[in-house]
C-alpha cells in the first residue's frame, strides 16, 4: 500500500498557521467580529505569493498552451445550475451533533475513524448505519452520534437576483459553468476549430459543512480552470511535448490492491499501457507535473490518484487528482476530469440553443435525403387539431425511416395515437444533397486547480529549519520567481547617507520590474530572519564600503552565502540569479 511520505516534522499545518498570521501570509477573516469559519484573508505577503502563482498558471495554461482567458460573473441563475446538475447533485453528507449542534461531514468522520476509504460515495442512510455500528462520536464534544440522521446538504450559496424576492440564483461553485454556457459564442471566437481551450481564474464558493486545515477547506476560494473542447472522434493531444515527463501514478488497481504501490511511469508509457485511459488527461498530467516542479511543489510529496468509479463527480467519465502530501495526509490540489459532452448537451437541451461546431469533411459527400411537404389543405379537414402534430411527425419519420413512405399510406404516431395518412398528401420526395461537413458536440477535458491549496502546498513544502550562527532559523525555500518579494534592500543603518543610497537602489531595482522591499528596522540579523521567514531569496546590504567603492553585499537565503557586487550591476546580477545563470558565493 502506498504510504504518505514520512516526515520528521508532522505539525507543518500548525507552524504555518502561526507563521501565516505573524508574517502576513493569511489569517482568519472578520476576527474583530468573532470570525467566520472557512473565510480567510491573504495578508500582504500571501496576496503577493497568490498573485505570482496565478501569473505562473496563466503563463503556462493560457499563454503557452495557446488558450484564451475569459472572466464570467460569479452570480449564476438557477436555470444554469439546474441544467448542470448542481442544484440536485452538488451535495455533501451532514450529521448534526444533538448536544453541541456542531455540523459534521459524515463521510470525513467515517474515513477518519474506520477502514472505509471512499465514504463520499455512500448513500446517506448507509453512512448513518456505519456511524451507529462504529459508535462514532462528535469530534467537538464527544457525544455519541448513533442513530442521528445523515442528510444530503447542498453546498451552494443561494441568493436572489434583483429586489424583492428576485430571481433565484447561486454563487458559482466552479468557474467552469460560466465557460460552458458561453460556448456558442466562444466557439465563434475560436473560428469553430477544435480543439480549443478557454481558461478562467476566479472565485468559487462552497458552503462547506466543516471548513478545516487552514486554506485547504474554505468557503470562498480561487480556482484556475481550463476547459478544453476536443473533437470526440480525434483524440490527438500534442503528447510528444510531455512524453518523457515522469508521473507518480496511483491508479484504481493500486488503490484496491493493498500489495500494490505507486507506478512511476512516463506520460508516453502510461498512456500507451492504458493506465491513463484518455490521452488528453495524460497530456495535462504531464503539463501539470512540469508546472508543479517549476513553481516549487516537492516532487516527492506529489502523486496523481485516479478517482474510484463511485467517487467521480456526476459529470465525469474519468478523473485523476493531483494530490500533495501535507502533515501526512494526501490533499487534492487539482482535478483532471473527462467531462464528455455532459455539460454542453445539458445546456443545449435546457436552452434550446446549438452547442456544436461544424466539422468540414475532407471531401464533400453526396447523400440521399427524404423530405416531406405535407398538404395542410388535405390534412386539416381530415385530422382537425391533430394536423400540425401529424405534419411534424411526418417530417421526423421521413428523416429517420424513409421506407415507411413506400406504400399508398403511411402510419404515424402522435402522443400514443396512430394515424393513417395518404402518402400523396405528405409531399414525400427523395433528393440528392451535397454535404460539406457535420455538426459535432465537443468533449470537454478539464484541468481544475485550487489556487489556495496550491499556495498552501508551496508554503508547507518550502518550510525549512536549519541552524545559523548557533541559532535555529526558520526559512521558506520558495522558488525565487514565486516568492512574495524578490529582493530586500537594507541600509546597515539609516544614517550617514546609507538610508538614502539604499532607498535609491530599491527604487532603481523596482523600476526594472522586480518586487523589492526596503527594511531599515532593527539589527541586520533580525532583518535577515524576517526576510528568511517570508521567503525573500536575496537580501542586499548597503554599508560603509558602499560609500567608498559603490559595492553592496548580496546574500542568498538558502545558503546564507554572501558576495560583494557593484551596485550598478545589481539588476543584471539579480536577473542572472533568477534565471539560474549564476549563484552567490561562486566566483564572479
Ligand atoms: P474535495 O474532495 O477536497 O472537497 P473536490 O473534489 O470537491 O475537493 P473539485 O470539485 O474537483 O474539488 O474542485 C477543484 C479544485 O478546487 C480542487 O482540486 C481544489 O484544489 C479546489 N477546492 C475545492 N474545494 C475547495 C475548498 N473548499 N477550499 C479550497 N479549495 C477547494
Ligand atoms: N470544475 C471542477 C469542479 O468544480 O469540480
Amino acid at each position: 500500500m502506498a504510504e504518505p511520505h514520512e516526515r520528521a516534522a508532522r505539525r507543518e499545518g500548525e507552524r504555518l498557521a502561526e507563521l501565516g498570521r505573524r508574517r502576513g501570509f493569511f489569517f482568519p477573516s472578520y476576527e474583530v467580529y468573532g470570525g467566520v469559519a472557512g473565510l480567510y484573508t491573504y495578508g500582504p505577503h500571501g496576496a503577493a505569493l497568490k498573485r505570482h502563482v496565478e501569473a505562473a498558471w496563466r503563463d503556462r495554461f493560457t499563454v503557452k498552451e495557446d488558450n484564451f482567458e475569459i472572466e464570467g460573473p460569479t452570480i449564476t441563475p438557477k436555470a444554469v445550475l439546474d441544467a448542470s446538475g448542481h442544484t440536485d447533485g452538488f451535495d455533501d453528507m451532514l450529521v448534526t451533533c444533538p448536544s453541541c449542534t456542531a455540523s459534521i461531514r459524515a463521510d470525513h468522520l467515517i474515513e477518519d475513524h474506520t477502514d472505509v476509504e471512499d465514504a463520499e460515495a455512500l448513500p446517506p442512510a448507509k453512512a448513518g448505519t456505519l456511524i451507529t455500528e462504529h459508535e462514532l462520536a462528535c469530534p467537538s464534544c464527544g457525544t455519541p452520534l448513533a442513530d442521528e440522521p445523515v442528510e444530503s446538504f447542498n453546498l451552494m450559496f443561494e441568493t436572489a437576483i434583483g429586489p424583492g424576492d428576485g430571481d433565484p440564483g447561486y454563487l458559482r461553485p466552479e468557474t467552469a459553468q460560466s465557460i460552458f454556457v458561453e460556448f456558442p459564442r466562444l466557439a465563434e471566437y475560436a473560428r469553430s476549430s477544435l480543439p480549443f481551450g478557454v481558461t478562467q481564474i476566479g472565485t468559487g464558493y462552497r458552503n462547506e459543512i466543516s471548513p478545516r486545515k487552514g486554506l485547504i477547506r474554505v468557503r470562498e476560494f480561487t480556482m484556475a480552470e481550463l476547459e478544453t473542447f476536443v473533437d470526440p472522434d480525434r483524440n490527438d493531444p500534442p503528447l510528444d511535448r510531455v512524453a518523457d515527463v515522469s508521473l507518480r501514478l496511483y491508479p484504481i488497481d493500486a488503490q484496491r490492491d493493498d500489495g500494490t504501490a505507486y507506478r512511476e511511469e512516463s506520460v508516453a508509457d502510461a498512456t500507451d499501457a492504458g493506465i491513463i485511459g484518455d490521452p488528453w488527461i495524460g497530456y495535462y498530467l504531464g503539463v501539470a507535473r512540469r508546472w508543479y516542479d517549476r513553481i516549487g511543489v516537492d516532487g516527492d510529496r506529489l502523486r496523481f490518484r485516479q478517482h474510484l468509479p463511485d467517487e467521480r463527480s456526476h459529470y465525469a467519465s474519468d478523473c485523476w487528482d493531483a494530490e500533495a502530501e501535507i502533515d501526512g495526509d494526501w490533499i487534492e490540489i487539482a482535478g483532471f476530469a473527462h467531462r464528455g459532452c455532459y455539460d454542453l448537451s445539458h445546456h443545449a437541451e435546457a436552452s434550446g440553443e446549438e452547442f456544436t461546431v461544424f466539422r468540414p469533411y475532407d471531401e464533400p459527400i453526396e447523400r440521399e435525403r427524404a423530405t416531406v411537404s405535407p398538404d395542410m389543405a388535405t390534412l386539416g379537414p381530415e385530422f382537425g387539431t391533430d394536423a400540425p402534430s401529424i405534419a411534424a411527425a411526418l417530417e421526423e419519420l421521413a428523416e429517420t425511416e424513409p421506407g415507411a413512405f413506400a406504400d399508398e399510406t403511411v402510419l404515424v404516431s402522435v402522443d400514443g395515437a396512430r394515424f393513417e395518412v395518404p402518402v400523396d398528401a405528405t409531399g414525400f420526395t427523395r433528393e440528392t444533397v451535397t454535404e460539406t461537413g457535420e455538426h459535432v458536440m465537443p468533449d470537454v477535458i478539464e484541468p481544475s486547480f485550487g489556487i489556495g491549496r496550491t499556495v498552501y502546498t508551496l508554503l508547507v513544502h518550502a518550510l525549512e529549519t536549519d541552524v545559523v550562527d548557533g541559532e535555529e532559523r526558520t526559512f521558506l525555500a520558495l522558488d525565487p520567481s514565486i516568492a512574495p518579494t524578490t529582493v530586500a534592500i537594507f541600509p546597515l543603518m539609516d544614517r550617514d547617507g546609507l538610508g538614502e543610497q539604499a532607498r535609491d537602489l530599491a527604487a532603481s531595482l523596482r523600476s526594472t520590474g522586480l518586487e523589492v522591499d526596503y527594511d531599515d528596522a532593527g539589527n541586520i540579523g533580525r532583518r535577515y530572519r524576517r526576510q528568511d521567514e517570508i521567503g525573500t531569496p536575496y537580501c542586499v546590504t548597503v554599508d560603509y564600503d558602499t560609500l567608498e567603492d559603490d559595492t553592496v553585499t548580496v546574500r542568498d537565503r538558502d545558503t546564507t552565502a554572501q558576495e560583494r557586487v557593484a551596485a550598478d550591476e545589481l539588476p543584471s546580477v539579480i536577473k542572472a540569479l533568477l534565471a539560474g545563470d549564476r549563484s552567490i558565493g561562486a566566483d564572479g
